[in-house]
């Protein structure tokens, strides 16, 4: 197995972007070697790799896979390959700002290159952009398990644990620290339908990292809340607007507005490349709206609307400001009117 614990990879040997496919979890764990365009792009886009983080990585390594295997010689051609793909991977999912962010960390780096070293420049900054989401959500981790220091249970929605990131996940990342000190958080996993990250992806790491696990239907929150059973919220996110309005996985401002009804903490854990400072308030994030038969049809075996129903799928909900008490950071926890400060 060549991700060796991780989550995306770059095989710089054989010149192949490597991920695991999650669509097959948790039944069946599959890692893929690609360097063909359309793999990737319909990897990213049909959720075989996802998680904010792990998108932008997995995008960084597939443009330099995919620059190496360029048969240009010229700079002028090289760059106009590079700016095609990374074009194309935006379009994909345009919620997650990550893998804007990445992209643009890419076309930056080729602008600092000539054609003799482009190839090798974008292979260390992908390089460079992989190592570096391993130091930060390792913080995130750190800072998280301190503000967790007197919880005993959490609840999470969506995956944004080391499935969504190269390792140990923002969101999750806390409760994996915390458990290295000997401090062991209890996990409420929300199924999140109508891809079920959290019942198969979150319940699947955490499971296999020995942390204790209950998967709730989505309308089951409040009822777990109710009962006492939940000290903090802990989430990921996709997009951060200035006033610190949050895009993350549909289903999340629900629990955020059930959690401020409870008076219970929200906790919205991420790397400083998920705040957009090109956007002023959550209004002017754009939502992916993905296929409905994600909802009638995908985990059934017959479909399970009427032939004549609409459906509607928005991949990703904002949150509101008030709502989350504060974001956990690769440089610190940060309340939502503090953001402007920092970038
Ligand atoms: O559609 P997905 O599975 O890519 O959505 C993922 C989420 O919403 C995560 O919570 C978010 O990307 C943060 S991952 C650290």
């Amino acid at each position: 197995m060549l991700l060796n614990g991780a989550t995306v990879g770059f095989d710089t040997a054989n010149n192949q972007a490597v991920f695991i496919d999650q669509t097959l979890l948790p039944n069946e764990y599959t890692e893929i070697s690609t360097d063909d365009f359309d793999e990737i792009y319909n990897a990213i886009k049909f959720l075989k790799v996802r998680g904010a983080p792990a998108i932008g990585v997995f995008t960084a390594i597939s443009l330099a896979v995919l620059v190496n295997k360029s048969k240009a010689n010229k700079y002028e051609e090289l760059f106009a390959e590079l700016k095609n793909y990374a074009d194309k991977f935006i379009s994909c999912r345009p919620t997650a700002v990550n893998l804007k962010w990445a992209t643009e960390e890419m076309l930056k780096a080729a602008k600092e290159c000539n054609a003799d070293n482009f190839k090798e420049a974008l292979t260390q900054k992908a390089i460079e952009i992989l190592e570096e989401d391993i130091v930060v959500c390792r913080k995130i981790g750190e800072y998280g398990a301190e503000i967790l220091k007197d919880c005993n249970s959490v609840l999470t929605h969506c995956n944004a644990g080391r499935l969504a990131t190269v390792k140990y996940g923002t969101a999750l990342s806390p409760i994996y620290v915390a458990k290295e000190n000997g401090h062991n958080i209890k996990v409420f996993a929300d199924e999140t339908r109508p891809l079920l990250q959290g019942a198969r992806l979150t319940a699947f790491e955490l499971c296999e990292a020995d942390i204790d696990t209950t998967v709730i239907c989505d309308n089951m929150a409040s009822f777990v809340m109710k009962k006492g059973l939940v000290d903090a919220v802990l989430v990921g996110c996709d997009r951060v607007a200035l006033n610190g309005d949050t895009a993350n996985k549909i289903g999340t401002s629900g629990v955020a507005i059930l959690a401020k009804y409870y008076n219970i903490p929200v906790f919205v854990c991420m790397p400083f490349s998920t705040f957009d400072k090109n956007i002023k308030t959550g209004d002017d994030i754009i939502i992916e709206m993905r296929n409905g038969d994600e909802i009638g049809n995908m985990w059934y075996e017959k479909k399970m609307i009427p032939q004549n129903a609409k459906t509607l799928n928005p991949a990703f909900d904002v949150t509101d400001h008030s709502l989350i008490t504060a974001f956990i950071t690769e440089k610190g926890v940060i309340k939502p009117n503090e953001i402007k400060k920092y970038i």
